[in-house]
């Protein structure tokens, strides 16, 4: 009797573990930019635009599956890629395993929480209603001279520095 009460607190305890994670999933796969990643084409373009060398620190945003941090990582960068939802974090340090990449690596974690003064060049392909708080946050943060690099939306009042089809450089 007591066994099969023990055995049922566990059952419990597991099932409510489960949900709770399944619901946090949830809630950072829904409270956030969608998931939508970046064609091979456009990844191209984005590095093209890098003129930075290769000591820099990239951070990506909205890391996804970590297509962009592999590719950064590739040309050498030191690379940092910001997640929010958990399930995206652990398939792309799956792939940077697979790739063998020392320089890559994933934080599972809330972009507007991590502060930006280390990081020289940020990456991202973010949501428009964002770009206002996005670019306030980089000028209180990021060093001058730091380079952004925005697939497909605007930062908010700045200057673009230069551009290649729908990838936006700017300089802080
Ligand atoms: C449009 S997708 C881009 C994915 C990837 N960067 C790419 O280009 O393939 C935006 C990503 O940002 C993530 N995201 C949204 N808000 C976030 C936040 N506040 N902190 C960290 N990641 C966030 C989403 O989960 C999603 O994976």
């Amino acid at each position: 009797m007591i066994i099969s009460n023990i055995i049922l607190y566990v059952y419990l305890i597991i099932l409510i573990i489960l949900l709770f994670f399944l619901l946090y999933i949830i809630f950072a796969t829904f409270s956030a930019a969608p998931y939508v990643p970046t064609s091979k084409k456009q990844i191209m373009k984005m590095l093209e635009m890098i003129d930075k060398p290769k000591t820099s620190t990239v951070l990506e945003l909205g890391s996804g599956d970590g297509r962009i941090v592999v590719a950064l990582a590739k040309q050498g960068f030191n690379t940092i890629g910001i997640e929010i939802n958990p399930l995206l974090c652990l398939w792309s340090k799956i792939l940077i395993k697979k790739n063998k990449l020392k320089n890559a690596k994933i934080i599972n974690a809330n972009f507007w929480d991590y502060n930006l003064k280390d990081i020289d060049i940020l990456t991202m392909y973010f949501i428009p209603h964002r770009m206002k708080k996005l670019a306030k946050k980089i000028k209180k943060e990021m060093k001058p001279g730091s380079l952004i690099v925005s697939n497909a939306f605007k930062l908010a009042d700045w200057t673009i520095d230069r551009q290649n089809g729908t990838v936006y450089v700017y300089i802080v």
